[in-house]
């Protein structure tokens, strides 16, 4: 078993609950280790937060490199997870070359958005020993319009669906799944129901765990989603509202 599926159960073995902040650079990922954030994610999200695109859409593998080796220079203690980019998981071949590349750059483990044609790119990543998180639910890659920003999983086909994934997702030995946007029950369910850890956004608050994107956290963002909270209001520093987040993920209890 990887060093980092351990880690992982261990959270879940221990209903400790996970903290999970988006980072892009050198500064901030020194202040999230200091903090003991358990997972920061280089998130496609950079499209829009330091790139100011309107969606993830451009974002390049060479970018997730760039900013995951500036991440990766404050990395002692937090588990670093890469997103790969839209179209650099076409297939099996090319995800295995892409994973690699960030795990080079000390990623630990690569999230991919999930969709059905996904699986042998998922069984191959597995094959190859690199660990891998599933991200399910609103899957902003494929986002067309403003329409597919809703609650996932309100109809039962929908509820089905994401339900019979992250099962099948489970069983075949991925090491973590992401909840986007999903509904509360449902996401209670998988995450009562999977052996790994699920962290949540947007999901409600039983999942094994959360996300936020750190620009929401300390409340930059021009354009943040609902559901995300900025918390820096009543926080004396940036270092302050990180700290806030983690005590808020670490306290929830289900
Ligand atoms: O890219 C990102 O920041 C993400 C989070 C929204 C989970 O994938």
């Amino acid at each position: 078993m990887s060093k980092i599926r351990r880690k992982l159960l261990e959270f879940k073995k221990k209903q400790e609950q996970i903290a999970c902040v988006t980072c892009y650079d050198a500064s901030f990922s020194k202040i999230l280790d200091e903090l003991n954030i358990d997972i920061v994610l280089v998130g496609d999200s950079l499209g829009m937060v330091i790139m100011g695109d309107h969606n993830t859409h451009n974002v390049t593998l060479n970018e997730s490199i760039y900013h995951t080796s500036c991440v990766a220079k404050n990395k002692n203690n937090f588990i670093l997870m890469s997103d790969m980019p839209k179209d650099s998981y076409e297939d099996s071949a090319i995800a295995i070359k892409n994973a690699t590349k960030l795990l080079d750059c000390d990623a630990d483990i690569v999230k991919i958005e999930f969709k059905k044609d996904h699986i042998d790119v998922v069984k191959k990543l597995i094959s190859k020993e690199i660990p891998v998180c599933c991200h399910l639910g609103y899957l902003p890659q494929y986002a067309l319009s403003k329409e597919d920003v809703k609650v996932y999983g309100k109809s039962s086909n929908e509820y089905n669906s994401i339900l019979e994934q992250a099962i099948l997702l489970d069983n075949l030995g991925v090491d973590l799944i992401l909840l986007e946007c999903v509904d509360e029950k449902l996401s209670k369910l998988i995450s009562d129901t999977l052996k790994v850890p699920v962290i949540g956004i947007g999901s409600g608050k039983f999942c094994d765990g959360q996300v936020q994107v750190l620009y929401d956290v300390i409340g930059i963002s021009s354009n943040p989603p609902k559901f995300s909270k900025n918390y820096l209001t009543g926080s004396i520093s940036i270092k302050d509202a990180i700290k806030e987040f983690y005590n808020y993920v670490k306290n929830i209890k289900n």
